[in-house]
């Protein structure tokens, strides 16, 4: 929407005016006591598209759903006794509980990246709040970074990171924590895995629960990748998926892109953003038909090569169950 970004304080103006981009679809760096995050209203899937578009992320990794307080965010994941025993302990603060995706939570697919589990965190920082209090929703963000680069402690990172993709930066001073939040999720809702160490000590989340120290995650397989959110099977649909098909074969359900019409299509006019957005809820629906699945070729730039990089997952063979 602008070009440079506005540099805001977060005081009632500021505020107002950065909600205001967020219920538009923009992005804005939003100060948390961690590090600085990049901030999209989490139910509009093309918002939380121009995200990876904006970081350059190659693949879609599941993001951090930012909640105003517990009430809202008890109305996206199931939170078990453990979890809501973490959750009044430490929030707001520097902890993230990966908990069951309720299924009228109502945000967008590419959030969860097509996961049945979904990350949630209560940042304290008052201008996080603020933001999440005058926006009156829930917002996704990763850190407000280039893909592969160090996460932003400042707001004159965020600049010269992400510089004319964001529309507003919320300009807080540095963050007071500087590392990203501990992320914490569970085997079963009596065995949680620290799945990403962080901003709040192992030690206090043991204490917490009355000496249970949540384990390390399983190893990683050699082949896979490192991402904290990779440990957890992604989605893959059970039917077979056939990939840069020009047209459906036998059973197949054929999902188009541009040219290629299909069943459905991820964007007619071949919009790589509007076909993010489409991915995780097409796979979904033409997996709940039951007939193998055929997909448009997809081109590999921009966010093309977030959405080949999860199609090669999705159509890879089952080794891990
Ligand atoms: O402190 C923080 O957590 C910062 C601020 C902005 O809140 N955010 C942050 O987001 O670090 P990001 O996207 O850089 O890291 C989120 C991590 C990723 O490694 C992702 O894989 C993991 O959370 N994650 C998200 N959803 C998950 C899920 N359902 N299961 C497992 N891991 C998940
Ligand atoms: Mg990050």
């Amino acid at each position: 929407m602008f070009d440079p970004p506005a540099l805001l304080p977060p005081d009632e103006e500021g505020l107002s005016y950065a909600a205001m981009c967020l219920t538009r679809g923009g992005l804005v760096a939003m100060p948390t006591e961690t590090v600085y995050g990049l901030a999209a209203d989490a139910r509009n899937g093309r918002a939380v598209a121009a995200i990876y578009a904006a970081k350059g992320r190659p693949s879609f990794n599941p993001l951090i759903v930012h909640a105003p307080d517990i009430d809202s965010a008890a109305r996206i994941g199931r939170f078990h006794a453990q979890a809501e025993t973490l959750a009044r302990a430490f929030w707001p603060g520097p902890l993230t509980l990966v908990l069951p995706l309720r299924a009228d939570a109502g945000i967008s697919e590419l959030v969860t990246a097509g996961l049945d589990t979904v990350a949630l965190r209560l940042p304290a920082h008052p201008a996080a709040r603020g933001l999440l209090r005058a926006f009156g929703g829930v917002v996704a963000a990763p850190s407000a970074n280039p893909s592969g680069r160090i996460s932003p402690t400042t707001p004159q990172h965020v600049i010269d990171g992400l510089g004319d993709k964001v529309d507003v930066v919320l300009d807080a001073g540095a963050s007071a924590v500087g590392v990203e939040s501990t992320i914490i999720g569970w085997q079963d809702q009596n065995h949680p895995v620290l799945l990403r160490p962080g901003g709040l000590p192992r030690e206090a989340i043991t204490a917490a629960l009355n000496g249970i120290a949540p384990a390390e995650p399983a190893p990683i397989a050699p082949d896979s990748p490192t991402a904290p959110g990779q440990l957890s099977s992604h989605y893959a649909p059970r039917a077979a998926l056939r990939l840069n098909a020009r047209q459906a074969e036998g059973d197949e359900i054929l999902i188009g892109f541009g040219l290629i019409a299909g069943a459905m299509s991820l964007s007619a006019s071949g919009d790589l953003g509007e076909a993010a957005a489409n991915l995780f809820a097409m796979l979904h629906r033409a997996d709940a038909t039951g007939r193998p699945i055929a997909i448009a070729p997809i081109p590999a730039q921009g966010l093309g090569l977030a959405i080949n990089d999860r199609l090669r997952r999705a159509a890879a063979p089952r080794s891990r169950a």
